[in-house]
């Protein structure tokens, strides 16, 4: 494969997303074929110890290899060969054809986690549209019914989600709240994606830091509460459900499914915000199943979806974002 003219879309592949935006991908092109692998220290060990956004992040990095790839009229395929011991999920390599998709670069670098108000659910047409992709594998995509049920278990999923000291101690080292932070144009989470206004981001900086000595004080609860609930911003839950059998292989092939669900919402003009606390924490996981009829083991990413009301801001991205023109 042209690996040359592969590496000068990479700034692109790049807009991938990622949980916590630790863009954990790694390219090796020292051979003709690139591996995909990973490198562990962007992994999140306290908050995903399964893996399982781990998995979902490299999926949907390959698929938006493949997409740019197709794109730029490149014939690239990916062959998956997973193994943990080496760090690697796969290879890019040359392909008969080029990847199919609906999809191209337009929408790769407009689609944006959107974490503010929604104007509108998604369309009917549109929620059909996403749970086709998902049944081709044999998975789904479920809308949550009961709304006051859904408020009830996000605090306790973000109560949860605060009351892990190794969990807390993982976001606060990805969260950049000020743009004095040196890595706030390369990656990790934004004040401004996550739409704080400054003094509520400097008040989240200084529970965080006292988070060691208020945390048996009840700091869990108050941040918990402080999260607000962004269901009351509009927009329906949707439900990633995966196949009954899922190898970690399985689990990268999800990612490249919630990778075309997410471009199928964009290119509709539907935006997502992922709210995997409440598949992380056990109780709220297994109370989802009972809601959707569907074993706890299979709901593997929940998202609130609409029609976005305004713009979101660009993500960072260590290679090809603003601070990083030059590399
Ligand atoms: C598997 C996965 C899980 C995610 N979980 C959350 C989440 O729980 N809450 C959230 O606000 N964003 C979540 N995100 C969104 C990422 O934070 C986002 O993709 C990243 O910050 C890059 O921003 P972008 O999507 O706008 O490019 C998740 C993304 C992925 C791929």
């Amino acid at each position: 494969m042209d690996v040359a003219a592969f590496r000068a879309l990479e700034p692109l592949c790049w807009r991938a997303p990622s949980a916590h935006n630790t863009q954990p991908w790694r390219l090796d092109h020292r051979t003709a074929e690139i591996r995909v692998g990973w490198d562990p220290s962007d992994a999140l060990p306290a908050a995903d110890p399964s893996g399982r956004d781990l998995w979902l992040s490299l999926g949907a990095f390959v698929e938006t290899c493949l997409v740019v790839a197709a794109d730029a009229g490149l014939r690239v395929g990916f062959v998956p060969d997973h193994c943990a011991e080496e760090r690697r999920v796969g290879w890019l390599r040359a392909a008969g054809s080029r990847y199919d998709s609906p999809f191209g670069a337009a929408e790769v670098r407009g689609r944006r986690t959107h974490r503010g108000r929604f104007t509108a659910g998604p369309p009917a047409e549109v929620v059909a549209a996403v749970d086709a992709l998902a049944r081709e594998v044999g998975g789904a995509v479920r809308v949550v019914p009961d709304a006051d049920l859904l408020a009830r278990l996000l605090r306790l999923a973000d109560r949860h989600l605060y009351a892990d000291p190794a969990v807390v101690g993982e976001l606060r080292y990805w969260l950049r709240l000020h743009p004095g932070h040196p890595d706030y144009h390369a990656d990790g989470l934004t004040d401004r994606c996550l739409r704080l206004s400054r003094a509520e981001a400097t008040g989240l900086r200084a529970a965080l830091a006292a988070y060691p000595m208020l945390r048996r004080l009840g700091l869990p609860r108050l941040l918990g509460t402080a999260a607000g609930n962004p269901l009351a911003l509009g927009g329906a839950v949707l439900v990633l459900v995966g196949p009954s059998e899922l190898d970690d292989t399985g689990m990268v092939g999800l990612g490249r499914v919630l990778m075309r669900v997410w471009l199928t919402l964009h290119a509709a003009g539907v935006a997502a915000h992922p709210l995997s606390q409440l598949v992380d924490a056990p109780t709220t996981r297994d109370a989802l199943g009972v809601v959707l009829g569907v074993p706890a083991e299979r709901l593997l990413h929940v998202a609130r979806v609409g029609r976005p009301a305004g713009t979101a801001p660009p993500s960072a991205r260590r290679i090809g974002g603003i601070a990083h023109a030059g590399h």
